[in-house]
């Protein structure tokens, strides 16, 4: 039976300059997603998988992230004083146990192959979840949960995929898949950002993996691929060509791209439409807006 899977990784260094001015001071990660950070959406559904050690890998300038996930006493105590239980639970929910985070450095931006590799050490000889915060994705069941479920049953290494619109492959990592059928598909290989004449297939990698400790090792070679980067995609691939068996997991569920100002805007709609609270005022809005064509002035 294939090793539990207790430790995710969280690339955070990224810089977010697709949402400057903002991120001159904000994480990225920090931004809010109706009333809470997009990080905390992965820290859930990480939990709700059973992961238990959150390793961040970060930069400079991401302190607030950091700041996030301290207890904060005064607040708990004033909510508590004033009997406002709501919101006490809402806040005690996001508390991680004392020594849950680490928190790793990564010095140069180098890609997210290199990322992840700066956090091999944490990781030791043990498979582990890599989650990037971006990827946004909404589910009955959490989808690093439905992929922890399926790689207990393949063991290997498996990352989430969807269907993408073939002319965005050069967007994302690209499987190149046997016989596409079933929720789990083998890969033969792998590409990261194919131009779309180029792409073997049309089913991208989302960001979500579980992966084996060889991948690590595969990072130690510090090969750089494309965009000069670190990539992530390779070092998965090259276990594929070690015979080490790669799957793609086709998720349930519907997923944003946070990366992305569109994204993040969508992502933030069809939460707040989940909202029994804001539901109602949105919708009027929405159907508002479309039905008189009047934006912001
Ligand atoms: C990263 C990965 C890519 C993957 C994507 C999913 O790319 O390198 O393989 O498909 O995340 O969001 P990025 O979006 O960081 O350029």
């Amino acid at each position: 039976m294939a090793r539990k899977v207790t430790k995710a990784i969280f690339p955070v260094a990224g810089m977010g300059t697709r949402f400057l001015p903002a991120t001159k001071s904000v994480p990225k990660e920090i931004m809010t997603l109706v009333d809470r950070p997009l990080v905390q959406y992965a820290i859930d559904e990480a939990r709700a998988a059973g992961i238990t050690e959150f390793i961040f890998v970060t930069s400079r300038g991401k302190s607030a992230l950091e700041d996030y996930f301290d207890h904060n006493q005064i607040l708990e105590q004033t909510l508590k004083d004033k009997g406002k239980d709501d919101l006490l639970a809402t806040l005690e929910a996001t508390n991680m146990e004392s020594g849950a985070i680490a928190y790793i450095r990564q010095h140069k931006a180098l890609g997210l192959g290199h990322a992840v590799w700066c956090a091999r050490r944490l990781i030791g000889d043990e498979p582990f979840a890599v989650m990037l915060p971006d990827d946004v994705i909404a589910g009955q069941k959490p989808c690093l949960q439905q992929m922890i479920e399926a790689y207990e049953e393949t063991g290997g290494n498996m990352v989430a995929t969807m269907e993408v619109p073939s002319e965005k492959t050069s967007s994302y990592g690209v499987l190149d898949v046997g016989d596409n059928i079933g929720q789990v598909v083998r890969a033969r290989g792998m590409v990261e950002k194919p131009k779309p004449d180029e792409a073997p297939s049309n089913l991208a990698v989302i960001g979500r993996y579980v992966l084996r400790p060889s991948v690590l090792y595969n990072l130690n070679q510090n090969k750089l691929g494309s965009g000069g980067e670190i990539q992530l995609t390779d070092a998965i691939a090259e276990d594929i060509r070690n015979g080490v068996p790669v799957f793609g997991y086709k998720f349930d569920g519907q997923r944003f791209d946070c990366g992305s100002k569109a994204g993040f805007l969508q992502a933030t709609v069809a939460f707040a439409l989940a909202r029994e609270d804001l539901r109602d005022d949105l919708r009027q809005y929405l159907h508002d807006v479309v039905a008189t064509g009047q934006a912001a002035q």
